[in-house]
């Protein structure tokens, strides 16, 4: 599993690396365009409003919301992907900070419309993936969502099959099972919309 000082050296790299795997519909980034394309489809239809970020890396899905006029505010913990975001994004909200360690105190009590994350909380366990999404709950205005858009699968047969039929699987990451995770969130709060043979798109809308 990569830490900041990774990502910072993949940083330069990260978009074309990403286009040339999305091209041969190869795990890990197999259907990656779709993925974003489709999370920017569900906000795209909402007003002006305000969109939490968690690991934007380079920005190329927030780069697209905040030229459309939306609030953009982001968290990541690799300084190099935060200045090629900045320089793309020079009035969003960036902040350094672990995710892995929660949200940033200095965000004070802000409310988001969207908390979207592409590819990025596959970096937590899912004991933690549960606690992170419980606390970015908290922080959803009325009728939020939270989107996350990742490799993931909708069984463990669907993950164990991937897993055989690629050459170069990541043992460090720990990939979203939909069926699993449903079991914890009320019913009818989440959803999720497969995109490719390892990636899926999750929405849970605001639990109260
Ligand atoms: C694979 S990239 C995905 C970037 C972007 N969201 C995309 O879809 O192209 C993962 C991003 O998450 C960030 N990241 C990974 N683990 C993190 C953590 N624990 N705290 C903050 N950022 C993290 C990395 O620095 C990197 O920018």
């Amino acid at each position: 599993m990569l830490d900041n000082r990774g990502f910072d050296l993949w940083a330069n790299g990260y978009d074309k690396s990403v286009e040339l795997c999305e091209e041969d519909n190869e795990y890990p980034f197999a259907g990656y365009k779709d993925v974003l394309g489709t999370i920017y489809n569900i906000i795209h239809k909402k007003e002006k409003i305000r969109i939490l970020d968690i690991g934007f890396g380079t920005g190329i899905l927030t780069k697209k919301l905040y030229d459309d006029g939306y609030e953009i505010y982001g968290i990541d913990f690799s300084e190099r992907m935060i200045e090629i975001a900045k320089e793309k994004m020079p009035l969003a909200k960036l902040i350094q900070y672990d995710f892995s360690k929660g949200l940033p105190k200095g965000m004070g009590n802000i409310e988001f419309d969207y908390i979207i994350s592409t590819y990025a909380m596959h970096h937590l366990e899912d004991k933690d993936k549960i606690k992170f999404i419980n606390k970015l709950n908290e922080r959803l205005s009325r009728d939020g969502e939270i989107i996350i858009g990742d490799i993931a699968f909708e069984t463990r047969e669907l993950l164990e099959q991937c897993k055989i039929n690629t050459g170069e699987w990541d043992d460090g990451e720990v990939y979203f099972v939909f069926d699993e995770l449903k079991e914890i969130f009320p019913k009818g709060n989440i959803i999720f919309t497969p995109i490719s043979h390892c990636a899926g798109v999750i929405q849970i809308k605001k639990i109260y």
